[in-house]
């Protein structure tokens, strides 16, 4: 397979970004991780080198074909000066769930969870400290052969990529808005829903820059099939609190299955809070919202962490939730999951991974 990682250490460290003015995925770190793979003799030149582009084919399957996926993971700083990882095993089995997917060959987890934290020890004057900050990671896999014909490609690239980051809206933590699309579809049971590849987000982008153009900052997706379910945002699952339960779209195969989300769900059962998986429909959610029983709405993912939702656009109307402020449930588990995250409170579900 890959054969042992090659460390080639940069003599230019770039300067550092002003952490209190990060936003989200502008800054790269002096060093990536690079691996490539070939028919025939697999995953192989496995090397961390120093951070710049790459030479690429214009006949490389990628463009043509949107052969690749990606996966996103974060690193934290701790107050104790500990950088932790958070649950990067079911990142990298996600990795691998969308390789299948997309007929890119699988990667030994074991091999790359080692090459990440090297690293990231090797950048980790990059890893920022302050409340609300911490280093993205951002593992993907390309299709490199040159050929336009449109079967799985006999070479990939398997790269890992840093960024210090803050927060992923421009609304910091206060309440985003977001719009119901009803013309467009972002996936279906039996497509690449559950993958995360390019494509996905591709095909969100219009109803994404019409949302903005309406001020809203994200798009809520339904179901490809009937409409009326509420599936995820696209960056993020999605949560709404109705009276004293907390309710979530259940993966239905079209929906991301959020490491976050998953995460979430664990925490907010050991709050002691009853949170029911099932289909979600957005005349429900509209009721629900009408008769004042629609208390809570946030949003969660690895960049988005959690992020309230204070109004959705549906339809020509608007409802507001929770008076448009963060809700005091969400507020719980944003403090908790990443109080956890930075090493601040004791790891009850073993989540953290010290490097
Ligand atoms: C993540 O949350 O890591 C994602 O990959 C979502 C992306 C839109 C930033």
């Amino acid at each position: 397979m890959q054969g042992e990682l090659k460390i080639q250490e940069t003599t230019q460290r770039k300067p550092k970004p002003d952490t209190a003015n990060l936003s989200f995925g502008v800054y790269m770190t002096d060093h990536m991780f690079t691996m490539d793979y070939k028919k025939g003799e697999g995953w192989h030149d496995a090397k961390i080198v120093p951070y710049g582009p790459i030479p690429m084919d214009p006949a490389a399957k990628v463009f043509h074909y949107g052969q690749t996926i990606f996966e996103g993971m974060k690193a934290y700083m701790g107050e104790d000066g500990d950088i932790r990882l958070f649950r990067p095993e079911k990142n990298f089995e996600r990795f691998n769930r969308s390789c299948r997917r997309m007929s890119i060959p699988e990667i030994d987890e074991s091999f790359v969870l080692q090459a990440l934290k090297e690293l990231i020890k090797l950048d980790r004057s990059w890893v920022p400290s302050a409340p609300g900050t911490s280093l993205y990671i951002r593992p993907f896999a390309i299709a490199t052969e040159n050929h336009l014909g449109a079967n799985p490609s006999l070479s990939y690239k398997m790269m890992i990529i840093l960024s210090p980051v803050g927060a992923y809206y421009a609304e910091g933590l206060n309440p985003v808005r977001i719009h119901v699309e009803t013309r467009d579809v972002r996936a279906v049971a039996g497509g690449v829903g559950e993958a995360k590849t390019a494509g996905n987000y591709a095909a969100s982008m219009q109803a994404q820059e019409n949302a903005y153009g309406a001020g809203y900052s994200q798009v809520l997706w339904l179901d490809g099939v009937h409409r009326k379910y509420v599936e995820e945002v696209g960056s993020m699952n999605v949560f709404f609190r109705i009276g004293d339960r907390i309710v979530t779209p259940s993966l239905s195969g079209s929906i991301l299955n959020g490491i976050t989300r998953d995460s979430s769900i664990q925490m907010l059962r050991d709050f002691g809070f009853e949170v029911e998986e099932r289909p979600v429909t957005i005349d429900e959610l509209s009721a629900f919202a009408e008769d004042g029983t629609l208390l809570e709405a946030f949003g969660t993912g690895t960049a988005a962490v959690v992020s309230p939702i204070g109004e959705i656009g549906w339809n020509g109307k608007t409802f507001k939730i929770g008076g448009g402020e963060t809700g005091e449930w969400t507020r719980r588990l944003y403090d908790e999951l990443t109080a956890l995250q930075r090493g601040d409170i004791e790891d009850r579900f073993g989540w953290t991974e010290v490097i």
